[in-house]
């Protein structure tokens, strides 16, 4: 599995730090952002996530702190370690991931292609693999 981190634009000065990003096609979020949401003061020692998306894509940013995700896609397993704000991780469709060791300050942002859809979670690993099968 290939994996794939974004690197945003910077904008660092000595009075601070700067990073953007703009969705769509040939830009930074390599899709129009339909919705963004966060997850935050996970407590210590919780894993978050366990599911797979049909066909929703998601780029990760850890914005504040440290975490790390586990990507799975039914042949490899890959961890990747998140703790730079300027840069995201993709996570495309019928790839299996979850968070875990989420530093105590950490904030993870997340950049979606499409508005919450809970017909659209693979949440029970066996019904991912018969999803990656050609099963619904
Ligand atoms: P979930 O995607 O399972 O979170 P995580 O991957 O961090 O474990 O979502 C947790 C709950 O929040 C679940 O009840 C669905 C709900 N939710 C929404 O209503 N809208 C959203 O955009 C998201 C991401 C989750």
């Amino acid at each position: 599995m290939e994996i794939k981190i974004l690197e945003f634009h910077r904008r660092n000065n000595e009075t601070g730090k700067l990073t953007f990003l703009e969705g769509g096609v040939d830009k930074d979020i390599p899709f129009d952002i339909r919705r963004v949401y966060y997850i935050y003061d996970v407590a210590p020692g919780e894993i978050r996530g366990f599911h797979a998306h049909k066909k929703l894509n998601q780029v990760l940013i850890c914005i504040n702190g440290s975490c790390k995700i586990l990507l799975d896609d039914g042949q490899d397993k890959i961890e990747v370690e998140l703790n730079n704000p300027a840069q995201g991780l993709v996570v495309e469709p019928k790839v299996w991931h979850e968070m875990y060791e989420f530093s105590p300050n950490a904030i993870l942002l997340v950049m979606a292609s499409d508005f919450y859809d809970e017909s659209d979670y693979l949440r029970d690993y066996q019904q991912f693999v018969n999803y990656l099968q050609g099963g619904k």
